[in-house]
């Protein structure tokens, strides 16, 4: 999910560790058909395969000026995606998220314009719960649980979308 504005100016993150060295991949635009698959569980993939998939997605998300980006977007059918809701306002925040499972979602709903990397510059108004309960593995296999507020929450359910094989074109009156 990126922002509407232009990619130059803001600064990338730098990365260490797992996430480190990754490969800008090409981005899939729509109609491409496995945009439209349902991913594989994560855990179908080794630990180096996964590190390498988070860290392309990392750096392919950076470079396009996105602040989401699922492993479906780079032709790879796993329930992987990256998010950073901070570092285009200076507070980079590299997240990767294993088998996302969103466990609640809040009542109040805000409908807000939506750009998806994929569909670029056709930005649309989506509908989304404003907080959301989400569970999830990290590279090292742990598992985690965590409320997801404003745009966090938007960003993950547009990607958990991908991972399920739905755009943001799904939601067009
Ligand atoms: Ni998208």
């Amino acid at each position: 999910m990126p922002d509407p504005a232009d990619a130059a100016g803001w600064v990338r993150p730098g990365l260490s560790g797992a996430l480190a060295g990754g490969v800008c991949r090409e981005i899939l635009l729509a109609p491409h058909p496995l945009l439209r698959a349902l991913s594989q569980p994560a855990g179908y993939l080794s630990a180096p395969g996964l590190q390498r998939l988070a860290a392309d997605l990392l750096a392919t998300m950076y470079a396009a000026g996105g602040r989401g980006l699922a492993a479906p977007q780079i032709g790879e059918l796993r329930r992987v995606f990256v998010m950073d809701a901070g570092w285009k306002a200076g507070r980079p925040d590299p997240q990767v998220m294993l088998d996302p499972d969103i466990l609640t979602r809040s009542d109040e709903v805000e409908t807000r314009d939506e750009a998806c990397l994929s569909i670029p510059g056709q930005p649309v108004a989506v509908a989304r719960p404003v907080g959301i309960t989400l569970a999830w593995y990290d590279l090292e296999g742990l598992h985690h649980q965590r409320v997801l507020s404003g745009g966090e929450a938007r960003i993950a359910q547009h990607e958990i979308d991908h991972l399920d094989g739905r755009l943001i074109l799904d939601h067009l009156p």
